[in-house]
């Protein structure tokens, strides 16, 4: 049995409390989902702030030597995975580059970066649009889409996407492929010309570039195409999931933006959507390159608690995306309470850069307290390394964005990425990037 610090979350109260524990406390989360906030049972959360060894942290410097990469570490041996690092020889070609986009207010750039180096080796396209007009380097919001490039923008000079697309996701997509009427079908969600207008660039990348998103999606991505033959270093126990593999996407596409000479890459915020959220998340802990980190209803496996039965579980996830994890977070279905680790300490690797977590009032499934509580949690390791966080200690009103480090909101409506939420990323990216 040891002695631990622990948070009694569901009154909210972020006061101290001491609790014993060592005992799986709760083990079936993976029953039908809980939406009662009266029968979240209580949970231990293990401390961002004390070592495995037990060593509280005091410093910063404790923080940056030992706490971070034994952190990181227990996240890739037990949730996402470890991937791989740049690969050598990374090449960019810009096959495509109009300086009179959008009715000439942004130039559209589109850049082959070829993951490998080879040109007969995988491949991913990234969309990119540059304010004109701008007086030096701009700062540029990263993402990956769900549809493809194509999808961002009704616009027929992006490349249609070739490649496997999830059927489901609109009646335009034929056999798993994207057809001409898929243009434009995610554009509600991209609002470039706004991005533009206030300053940004945007650049985003197909997330099926990297691997398409089911159980044998590995198999013609990136994750097989690193794999040294005869070597299993798709399915071991700590070898990187799918959205591994799409988090080291966005930080090869940062690579690209570093030689891109109207980026500032120094202001680069990542942001992503429900699974994409996940993937900006796990980013932007792994990759401090990233200024900004963005979590669009990213949910379980994101940005909410996973020892709180609420929505969806660790099981859940386990049971219908089998790929996205690392084969140890299967362990973890029937006992979310022994994953060393829990989602504010995703959120606390982010620390000092600033963070955003993001929910809306109807999607319950990723928990939005869950959520602001991650969020909460996260905030003694920001005010060990000096910098303000979410600045309350109850979940805001609708509508009603807080927080400095760590911004959040809830609004109101339901799992989607909004103009709303557009406004308050671009805000809070101008109050990090503009000061
Ligand atoms: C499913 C899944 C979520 C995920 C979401 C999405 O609902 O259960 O974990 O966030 O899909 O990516 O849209």
């Amino acid at each position: 049995m040891t002695l631990r610090r622990a948070w009694s979350v569901d009154g909210l109260s972020a006061a101290i409390v001491v609790l014993v524990s060592g005992s799986a406390m709760f083990s079936a989360q993976s029953a039908s989902p809980n939406y009662d906030e009266t029968k979240v049972p209580p949970y231990t959360l293990p401390d961002p702030l004390v070592c495995g060894d037990g060593t509280p942290v005091t410093t910063a410097r404790m923080w940056e030597q030992k706490r971070r990469p034994e952190l990181l570490r227990l996240f890739e041996e037990h949730v996402y995975g470890r991937a791989p690092a740049r690969p050598g020889g990374l090449r960019f070609d810009v096959f495509e580059h109009d300086r009179n986009a959008l009715g000439g207010r942004a130039t559209r750039k589109q850049v082959a970066i070829w993951l490998t180096g080879q040109r007969d080796g995988p491949r991913m396209d990234l969309l990119l649009y540059l304010p004109n007009g701008a007086r030096g380097r701009v700062p540029a919001f990263l993402g990956l889409n769900f549809n493809g490039n194509h999808a961002v923008q009704p616009d027929p000079a992006i490349r249609l996407s070739e490649r496997w697309m999830v059927a489901e996701r609109s009646p335009c997509i034929v056999s798993n492929r994207a057809t001409e009427a898929c243009r434009g079908i995610e554009a509600e969600r991209w609002p470039v010309a706004t991005i533009v207008a206030r300053g940004y660039a945007l650049a985003t990348v197909y997330y099926g570039d990297l691997e398409p998103d089911h159980p044998e999606g590995w198999k013609s991505g990136i994750r097989a195409a690193l794999s040294p033959a005869g070597t299993n270093t798709v399915f071991g126990p700590e070898a990187w999931g799918a959205i591994s593999a799409w988090a080291w996407g966005l930080s090869r596409a940062l690579d690209y933006l570093e030689t891109e000479r109207a980026v500032d890459a120094k202001r680069v915020a990542v942001l992503g959507h429900s699974r994409l959220g996940k993937t900006a998340l796990w980013a932007g802990a792994r990759d401090r390159r990233f200024a900004i980190v963005i979590s669009n209803n990213s949910g379980e496996g994101g940005a909410a608690l996973a020892r709180r039965w609420f929505g969806e579980t660790t099981a859940d996830l386990n049971r219908r995306f089998p790929h996205w994890f690392c084969g140890n977070f299967k362990r973890y279905s029937d006992n979310v309470a022994a994953l060393p680790v829990d989602q504010h300490e995703l959120i606390a690797l982010i620390a000092p850069r600033p963070v955003y977590v993001a929910s809306a009032e109807e999607d319950r499934w990723a928990d939005p307290r869950g959520e602001f509580l991650a969020a909460l949690h996260a905030e003694p390791v920001y005010r060990l390394l000096g910098r303000a966080g979410l600045g309350v200690t109850e979940m805001p009103p609708l509508n009603t964005p807080v927080g400095d480090g760590i911004g959040y909101h809830i609004r109101s409506g339901k799992h989607d990425v909004t103009d709303y939420d557009w406004a308050q990323y671009l805000n809070f990216a101008d109050r990090h990037f503009r000061r």
